[in-house]
């Protein structure tokens, strides 16, 4: 037996798997319930057979533990430890078999670690006979990748999908996928949540009636007309192209901005050369200087919230999708609104054999 020289360690202390509030579920070795069967042919979709277990890995424990209190189901243990060699150790601490397994792992900085993490833990349910594999990855990394950009490149998010449905996901949630090819690259159910309606509301008392939505390039502006229909306020597009991966220019700006405040959104920021060009942009087409950026996923690498505030940006709005690390600045302290309550019912409904159409 291999023994994992503990140079890293994710413990959730708190173990046990139960059914969602003590719900009288179906046994799990009878994995045929012909009466649920029945009931799913005559009226839709019927609840999961399976009582269901959470799980978490060691990418946002913060996240884990809000989800776990929204839900009511206690995370069941898990350890998460690193080789010396950076190899990924991890060991589901309770028995699994015949559950519903809810995965919860954003592939969050650093990625791949995470990422091999989340297979790694997949690969021990399904080995331990879990009855289904729900994975919920609220940032879902390498989405960018979505084609081949000139010969002899990878498109990565394809490979993850097949990656993650040989390791036994069955389903996947997550939160503003970057694109929506990446959901094509699966074969298995994928519920696309969005953070705006929650983010949004926050802005709602934040911005002037007067405030114009921006999107920082055209990728972004589906994402920018949603948050301009739930708030009433007109869109701006920027026209951006990527020089670098900490790179960006903008050329111009399309759109009705000067004299007005603006609300730069985004689904992440990693660098924050994005933001910074945005901004840069937005003034020099005489837009009000007090801008407010919103975002789904804050991947923030060191020294991006820094570039930003050094930017002028003074708020900066985004979700707990990804844990925020380093040095707080103090010009730019972001305001964090939390997904736990979005995904825990996600989550509910999906267990409950309900819709997740109006959550995404
Ligand atoms: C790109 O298409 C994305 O929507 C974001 O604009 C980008 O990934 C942000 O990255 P950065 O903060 O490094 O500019």
């Amino acid at each position: 037996m291999l023994r994992a020289t503990s140079t890293f360690q994710y413990s959730v202390p708190r173990s046990f798997v139960q059914s969602l509030e003590g719900k009288a579920m179906a046994v799990a070795t009878t994995p045929v319930n012909v009466e649920r069967q029945l009931a799913w042919t005559a009226a839709g979709p019927a609840p999961s057979p399976f009582p269901a277990a959470l799980l978490a890995g060691s990418a946002n424990p913060r996240l884990a533990n809000r989800v776990e209190r929204a839900l009511a189901i206690r995370l069941a243990a898990c350890t998460t430890e690193r080789f010396p060699d950076g190899e990924v150790f991890v060991r589901i601490d309770e028995s699994v078999r015949g559950l519903e397994v809810v995965l919860l792992q954003p592939t969050s900085p650093p990625v791949n670690d995470h990422l091999i993490e989340l297979l790694a833990m997949a690969d021990a349910c399904r080995r331990a006979a879990a009855a289904r594999i729900v994975a919920v990855i609220p940032y879902f990394g390498y989405a960018r990748s979505d084609r081949r950009d000139g010969r002899r490149t990878p498109i990565m998010g394809s490979l993850l999908a097949d990656l993650m449905e040989r390791a036994g996901i069955g389903h996947v949630i997550t939160l503003d996928l970057h694109t929506p090819a990446v959901e094509g690259f699966f074969r298995i159910a994928v519920d696309n949540l969005t953070a705006v309606p929650v983010l949004a509301d926050t802005l709602r008392a934040r911005v002037p009636s007067d405030a114009v939505i921006v999107s920082p390039d055209l990728g972004a502006s589906h994402l920018a007309d949603r948050y301009a229909t739930i708030l009433g306020l007109p869109v701006a597009i920027c026209h951006k192209h990527r020089i670098s991966g900490n790179h960006v220019s903008i050329s111009r700006v399309t759109g009705d901005v000067a004299g007005r405040p603006c609300v730069v959104i985004d689904d992440m920021i990693t660098t924050g050369g994005t933001i910074v060009e945005c901004v840069r942009t937005l003034r020099a087409a005489n837009a009000m200087p007090d801008i407010t950026v919103a975002a789904t996923h804050a991947v923030l690498v060191p020294g991006a919230l820094r570039r930003i505030a050094s930017a002028g940006v003074r708020k900066l709005i985004v979700t707990d999708s990804v844990e925020i690390t380093g040095e707080p600045v103090k010009e730019l302290r972001p305001i964090i609104v939390s997904v736990a309550p979005l995904i825990a019912t996600a989550i509910r409904r999906l267990l409950d054999g309900g819709s997740l159409r109006e959550l995404a």
